[in-house]
C-alpha cells in the first residue's frame, strides 16, 4: 500500500485504479474503497473525498466490497468517471477534501429545452441537498414527464468542491448545452420494455467470461464472441445498447455506422482500428456497432472501392480481436437483408437475435415506463392502451403517451408550444391525463403505423416479384 501513497503540500492521496460501481450503485454519489485506503487518508465512511483523473470532482466515501479489498481499485459511477475525464483501469488519485456550502451554482440542461421557473429549481435543489459537486460536473436528475435530465454545472461559488445546502442560490440557465460525449446517457435496463429473454441471452454472454475467468482456457471451449441484434426500427435496439453499455462492467466503445462513413470520410478504416485497438487495450471489453449495416453492406457490384475496403478491414478486426483478447462485438441493424453475408460466416456473429415488435404484455411495460412520472387520470387503463396498439413499436408508443400529453397541456395552456422537449413542473401540477387524451395519441400515430405497414407489404411484394423474374 505504501507505494500508492504520496504527501503532497500536508495532504495524504492514494492512488487507485478505477473499476466501474456495480448496478445498485449506479446513481449514488459514492465512491467505495477499502478499509485500509480509509485509514490512510483519515476519513470514515460519508466523508467527502475529491477525486483526480483528467479533471476532479468529489464523491462520498463508502466501504468496498470485501472481495475488493486490498486490491488498490476504486468503484465508482459511469457519471463520476465521465465527471474526473477517466476511464476503467485508469489510475487516479484520492483525498480528504475541505468543503464549502455552495453560495452560488448554476446548472445548465443537456441537449433538452428547458422552460426554468423558482419552483422547479427548488425542486432541483431538493434533489441536490447534500450532494458534493465541482464545476464542469454532469449531474442526472429525474424530473417530471417521465425522464431524466443531465445538468451540467456552469458556475459555482466558491470555488473547488462544494456542497449543496438549503441556503444555497441555484439556478438553471436558459442556455442548452450539446450532448457531444452522450453525457446525459444514463439508461439502464429498468428503462427497456419487454425484451426480458433477449436481455438475458445478451448477458449471459457478456458477464460468463468474467464469472468463470478459467472455463474458456481450462476446458478450451469458445464462449461466444459476437452478437447481431435485427429487427424493425423503434424497437429498442439502440435503447438497449445504450443500457448494456451503462450497466456492464466491462470496458465499453460504440462505433456508430453513418458516423464513421460520414464523419470520417477517408479515414474509416483507420478510425475502425484505432476503436479495435482501443478495446483491445482496455479489455475485457464490448464493441457496439450500430447501424452496422451502413458499414458493411453487401459486397456488390455496385459497391464502391471504399465501401469494399471497410467491410473487408472491419472483418479482419472482428476475426483478430476474437482470437487475441476478451472483446465482444455486438452490430445492430434493421436491415439484416442487406449486410455483407460474410459476418454472419460462424465464428463472427454466433449468436443472432431478433428484437422484434413488442407483444400485448410488452407494450404494457413500455407504456408504464413511459407514464411512470406522468399525471394520470385514474380511468386511463395501460393494459386497455396495450391492447388496443398491435403493430406498434417502442417508438410509436412514446409517440402515443408525448401525444397525449400534449392534448392534457393544450386543455391548460391553449397555446402550448408543440416542442415536446419543453417542460414546465408548475404546468403538469395543474393536469391530468384522461383516457381520451390518449384516443387522441393513438389516432395520431395510427396513421404512421397503417402507413408503415402498407410499406413494409409493398416492399415485401416487390422483394416477391423480383425473385419470380
Ligand atoms: N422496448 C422498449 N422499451 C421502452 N422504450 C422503447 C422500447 N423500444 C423503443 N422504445 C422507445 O423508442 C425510442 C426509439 O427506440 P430505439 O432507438 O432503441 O429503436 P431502434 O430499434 O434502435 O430503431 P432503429 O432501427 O430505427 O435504429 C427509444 O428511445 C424509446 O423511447
Ligand atoms: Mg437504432
Amino acid at each position: 500500500m505504501k507505494d500508492r501513497t504520496n504527501n503532497i503540500e500536508d495532504d495524504l492521496i492514494v492512488a487507485l485504479r478505477v473499476q466501474k460501481a456495480k448496478k445498485r450503485d449506479k446513481e449514488r454519489n459514492i465512491a467505495r474503497i477499502d478499509q485500509e485506503t480509509m485509514e490512510i487518508l483519515d476519513i470514515k465512511t460519508g466523508d467527502i473525498i475529491a477525486l483526480v483523473g483528467k479533471k476532479e470532482s468529489a464523491g462520498i466515501a463508502w466501504p468496498s466490497y470485501p472481495h475488493d479489498s486490498g486490491l488498490g481499485i476504486v468503484r465508482i459511477s459511469s457519471r463520476l468517471i465521465k465527471n474526473i475525464g477517466t476511464s476503467i483501469d485508469e489510475t487516479i488519485r484520492i483525498r480528504k477534501v475541505k468543503t464549502h456550502t455552495a453560495q452560488n451554482i448554476v446548472l445548465a440542461p443537456i441537449g433538452v429545452k428547458l422552460k426554468s421557473n423558482p419552483r422547479f429549481e427548488t425542486f432541483v435543489q431538493r434533489k441536490l441537498n447534500n450532494f458534493p459537486v465541482t464545476i464542469g460536473d454532469l449531474l442526472l436528475i429525474s424530473i417530471g414527464i417521465s425522464r431524466e435530465i443531465t445538468f451540467k454545472v456552469i458556475n459555482l461559488k466558491p470555488n473547488g468542491v462544494c456542497t449543496i445546502k438549503p441556503r444555497t442560490i441555484l439556478k438553471i440557465s436558459d442556455d442548452i448545452i450539446e450532448d457531444n460525449e452522450g453525457g446525459a446517457d444514463l439508461v439502464t435496463y429498468e428503462e427497456i420494455g419487454g425484451l426480458k429473454e433477449e436481455i438475458m441471452e445478451i448477458r449471459e454472454i457478456i458477464e460468463l467470461p468474467s464469472k468463470i475467468p478459467s472455463l474458456s482456457s481450462r476446458f478450451e471451449i469458445k464462449l461466444p464472441r459476437g452478437i447481431l441484434l435485427y429487427g424493425p426500427s423503434g424497437c429498442g435496439k439502440s435503447l438497449l445498447l445504450r443500457a448494456i453499455s451503462n450497466e456492464s462492467e466491462a470496458f465499453s466503445i460504440s462505433i456508430n455506422g453513418p458516423e464513421i462513413m460520414r464523419k470520417f470520410y477517408g479515414e474509416s478504416e483507420k478510425k475502425l482500428r484505432e476503436l479495435f485497438k482501443k478495446a483491445e487495450n482496455n479489455s475485457p471489453a464490448i464493441i457496439f456497432i450500430d447501424n452496422i449495416d451502413v458499414i458493411a453492406p453487401k459486397r456488390e457490384e455496385k459497391t464502391g472501392d471504399v465501401e469494399k475496403r471497410v467491410v473487408a478491414q472491419l472483418i479482419s478486426l472482428i476475426d483478430g480481436s476474437y482470437s487475441r483478447g476478451e472483446v465482444i462485438v455486438i452490430g445492430i441493424t434493421n436491415k439484416i437483408e442487406s449486410l455483407e453475408p460474410a459476418l454472419l460466416s460462424p465464428g463472427r456473429f454466433d449468436r443472432i437475435i431478433e428484437i422484434n415488435l413488442p407483444e400485448e404484455n410488452s407494450r404494457a411495460e413500455i407504456f408504464r415506463i413511459h407514464t411512470r412520472s406522468m399525471p394520470l387520470e385514474k380511468s386511463v387503463s395501460i393494459k386497455e392502451l396495450a391492447k388496443n396498439t398491435p403493430n406498434f413499436s417502442g417508438a410509436d408508443i412514446t409517440g402515443v403517451c408525448k401525444e397525449a400529453l400534449i392534448f392534457a397541456l393544450r386543455r391548460v395552456l391553449p397555446q402550448i408550444e408543440l416542442d415536446s422537449e419543453e417542460i414546465d413542473s408548475k404546468l403538469l401540477k395543474q393536469i391530468e391525463i384522461t383516457p381520451n387524451d390518449f384516443d387522441q395519441g393513438l389516432k395520431k400515430i395510427s396513421k404512421n403505423v397503417k402507413l408503415r405497414q402498407k410499406l413494409m407489404e409493398y416492399n415485401k411484394t416487390k422483394e416477391n416479384n423480383n425473385k419470380k423474374i
